[in-house]
């Protein structure tokens, strides 16, 4: 083996690392020469070849040129790095004239804007707000309330069952034996919740809304407490013009029961688009406790009183955001939510 072929490997190895425009192209040149079958490489392997002095010379010209294509190929490396960078911070120039991207902010449904002011209204008159379970015992949601199996109000509220006793309760009501059964007294609650029927889907109705419950059991509570209550409920809601009207109604869990209107606090009461022409609009039912719904709760009815009411929150928020279809709230279109 004779110099020359070095000298020529270097010069092509030399020229190859100046020709390579970019780190991909300059990689193929290292496994070229430097790799494991590289040009250079391989000559170390020709040494088994050469007499017994010829190799420690060969060798040391073989390393030498080795370190040298090894230097020039890092010194061309960082110079392609080093461009590769500049191109790329080129490209990426950032125009600080531009305006900034804007943050969007999420903000409160109108059905927890509504419920929020419910709950103010209530804990100002010192109720407590309770939660309950979503899967309920038929016990509660019904049983405790007054509605034995086979009571034609079950009709009116069929609902998604799990087992025979166990359903997606239809209305928070079933809060109340819950509460009641704890044995603390008095009680002064409201308990705000979804509840579940087996109905279709139109502008007023869902298989799946909310319900807030309202319980307040103690010794001397008369009608006119609950009347009083839900007067100012009311007004405080829906503005201090508001009046409200009682008319007499069923539920098999109070006795006796009645039906809520307000007056309406679009037209006053004159009757308008709104109110459909009646001048009131019903929001929620409500009664006295049935003294057999207190007895099934371990309270004496003798001793103890008490009032219920059961309101839609989702007919209150259409009410107080003029809304006009219920299916708007749960499509969570961004251009309609934004509004509130
Ligand atoms: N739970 C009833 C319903 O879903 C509403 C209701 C009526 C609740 C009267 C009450 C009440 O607490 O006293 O239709």
């Amino acid at each position: 083996m004779d110099n020359s072929k070095l000298e020529e490997l270097k010069k092509l190895a030399q020229e190859s690392i100046r020709e390579a425009q970019d780190t991909n192209a300059l990689n193929d040149v290292r496994v070229r020469f430097l790799g494991k079958k590289g040009e250079i490489t391989s000559l170390l392997k020709s040494m088994k070849d050469l007499s017994a002095e010829e190799k420690p010379k060969f060798g040391q010209l073989v390393n030498a040129l080795r370190q040298q294509v090894e230097e020039e190929l890092q010194e061309h490396m960082t110079e392609l790095q080093k461009k590769a960078r500049e191109a790329k911070m080129a490209a990426e120039t950032i125009d600080v004239t531009l305006p900034a991207k804007k943050m969007q902010y999420g903000h409160a449904h109108p059905n927890t804007k509504a419920l929020e002011e419910v709950e103010r209204i209530f804990i100002g008159m010192g109720y407590e707000v309770v939660e309950g379970p979503e899967v309920e015992y038929d016990e509660y949601n019904f049983e405790k309330l007054n509605i034995p199996k086979g009571h034609p109000a079950r009709d009116e509220q069929d609902t998604f069952y799990i087992g025979n006793n166990i359903l997606l309760r239809t209305q928070t009501s079933s809060v109340q034996a819950r509460v009641m059964e704890k044995g603390k007294l008095p009680i002064r609650m409201i308990c705000p919740g979804r509840v579940f029927r087996s109905d279709a889907v139109d502008a007023t109705h869902s298989p799946s809304f909310h319900q807030i419950e309202g319980l307040v059991i103690d010794k001397h509570v008369t009608f006119a407490d609950l009347k009083g209550t839900l007067d100012t409920f009311a007004k405080e809601m829906f503005g201090p013009e508001t009046k409200t009207k009682l008319r007499p109604h069923h539920f098999p869990f109070t006795e006796p029961s009645a039906e809520v209107d307000v007056s309406c606090f679009k037209c006053g009461g004159k009757g308008c688009r709104f109110c459909k022409g009646e001048g009131w609009i019903e929001i929620l039912g409500c009664g006295m406790v049935h003294p057999h719904v207190l007895e099934m709760c371990g309270i004496d009815p003798n001793e103890y009183q008490g009032f219920a009411f059961g309101v839609g929150l989702e007919r209150i928020a259409l009410l107080k955001y003029e809304i006009d279809d219920m299916r708007l709230l749960y499509e969570n279109d961004t251009r309609f939510l934004n509004q509130f």
